[in-house]
């Protein structure tokens, strides 16, 4: 049977600043804080003023070129090279605080949700503004530790996670698995008790609910691989209960990326509400609840709801139905790095063709796949824009691959040579990057005001080809 939450574990981490201290989600009760103090834990300087989620907000246009904070992007390209990802410390920091803010006065965490950008630079970042983390593998767990990030900070998601992982994870103290199926619950219990520990459990639950996003994207529908059907989440509860390996922290629900209205998360909540209502009325604590992340952003004229309106939506709702003492968990990724990064490509060759006009660019679908795997809209603008009549073009990537496109139909003024910025490109673009066509993946810059740090030098082919061996003649 599951313990009180937060469970009196004495558990000693360190810090992104290398402090030894006692992390604040697993609890401790000396340290925990009974209302979550967003400011508490960041190092990152002092309150900057906030930005507006609009796509070119970090990336604005001054004197005739695009910047990001205090540095002309042109600079960055010319000496670190094209394509190369930038990044805006700032744009990162400000919506990881708004998260922070909307859920201040509660229990709570916001983990960031690592597959959106994993770079070591951004977890770095995010891990000394006190965030948690979502991740959904052992590569993920070994980043956000490197990062200095706690693991007791850390949440485990994903279908499929390998006996191997599950016991690093429980080794290294991580808050919670989200557990996605019943064969997944008897393997982490069966770890748990041969390491002799108790693994801190939440099942992810299926509500059912159309999230109105990409089918690709969609998480939370029942035909979808993900999580356990709500209706059969009670009997299972119940089961876990009894696994000597597991220690019950929560109920955990996500149902899909880039949503840009709050409705179909309200239901999934309400639905989520009922069975925390029937797994307590069996004897169950349920002391934390995971609404996941998904909140979509601006890449055109989309108008998701702002953080703070997402937030309070869930609280509220939560206040509502009598749980709004519980500790909440939200695992967003794109709404933190998607409007902070931009993709710096430079045109190769301007085409004409029979029927439109391409623009080939040095950046391909290896290095920004969304385009062309989601049908994405993503902004393209000239760094240095130029005055006269735009033609409309097709930018397009060198890879051999009619598929191999990041924007289509596009009025531009550009000749060969020219810089140019997809915007919106933080979340789900570095990180879904491949080597495809043996292209080296892109560099990667974090720009802080008038600085520019290198968190990602460019793979070159002796990186591509060093895992490689041929067989003896
Ligand atoms: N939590 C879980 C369990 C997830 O599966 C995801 C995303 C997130 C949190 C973070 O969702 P976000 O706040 O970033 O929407 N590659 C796609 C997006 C895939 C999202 C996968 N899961 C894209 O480029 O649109």
């Amino acid at each position: 049977m599951a313990g009180t939450y937060p469970a009196p574990r004495k558990r000693r981490t360190k810090d992104a600043r290398g402090d030894d201290r006692t992390n604040a989600f697993a609890g401790d009760g000396a340290r925990h804080p009974d209302r979550y103090d967003p400011d508490a834990d960041d190092e990152s300087g002092a309150a900057e003023p906030a930005m507006t989620t609009a796509p070119d907000a970090a990336f604005p246009l001054i004197d005739h070129h695009l910047r990001c904070e205090g540095i002309a992007l042109e600079s960055i390209a010319q000496r670190y090279g094209t394509p190369t990802y930038v990044y805006s410390r700032q744009a990162v920091l400000d919506p990881f605080r708004r998260y922070a803010g909307a859920l201040a006065g509660r229990q709570g965490l916001v983990c960031y949700a690592v597959k959106a950008n994993s770079n070591l630079g951004i977890l770095h970042l995010l891990a000394r503004a006190g965030a948690g983390f979502d991740i959904v593998s052992g590569g993920e767990l070994a980043r956000v530790l490197a990062a200095g990030a706690p693991a007791s900070r850390v949440v485990f998601s994903g279908v499929g996670k390998r006996a191997d992982e599950i016991a690093d994870a429980l080794t290294a103290g991580i808050a919670c698995f989200n557990v996605e199926s019943e064969a997944e619950l008897h393997l982490v219990d069966a770890i748990a008790q041969r390491l002799g520990r108790r693994a801190p459990v939440s099942l992810r639950v299926n509500p059912d609910v159309d999230p109105q996003t990409h089918p690709y994207i969609s998480t939370g529908l029942k035909s979808n691989k993900f999580g356990i059907p709500i209706g059969d989440a009670p009997d299972l509860y119940r089961r876990a209960a009894d696994m000597a390996g597991l220690e019950i922290v929560g109920v955990d629900c996500h149902i899909g990326s880039q949503l840009t209205s709050i409705a179909p998360m309200l239901d999934a909540a309400n639905r989520v509400f009922d069975l925390v209502d029937r797994i307590e009325r069996d004897g169950i604590p349920i002391p934390h609840l995971d609404f996941g992340g998904g909140l979509g952003i601006a890449y055109r004229d989309e108008e998701p709801p702002e953080i703070e309106a997402w937030v309070a939506a869930i609280l509220s709702c939560a206040d509502r139905r009598g749980h709004g003492n519980k500790f909440f968990l939200v695992e967003p990724g794109r709404s933190i790095v998607g409007n902070a990064g931009a993709l710096l490509t430079r045109v190769l060759h301007c085409k004409p063709g029979a029927e439109k006009n391409f623009a080939i660019v040095d950046a391909a679908m290896n290095d920004l796949i969304r385009p062309t795997l989601y049908d994405a809209w993503m902004d393209v603008r000239a760094v240095h824009p130029r005055s006269g009549v735009p033609k409309t073009y097709d930018i397009v990537g060198p890879v051999c691959e009619s598929g191999d496109w990041l924007a289509r139909e596009r009025a531009l003024c550009i000749e060969e040579g020219d810089l140019l910025a997809v915007l919106s490109a933080g979340a789900y673009g570095m990180s879904m990057a491949s080597n495809y066509n043996s292209r080296g993946r892109p560099a990667e810059v974090l720009v802080d005001g008038t600085q520019m740090y290198l968190v990602r030098r460019r793979e070159t082919i002796d990186d591509l080809i060093a895992l490689e061996s041929v067989v003896p003649d």
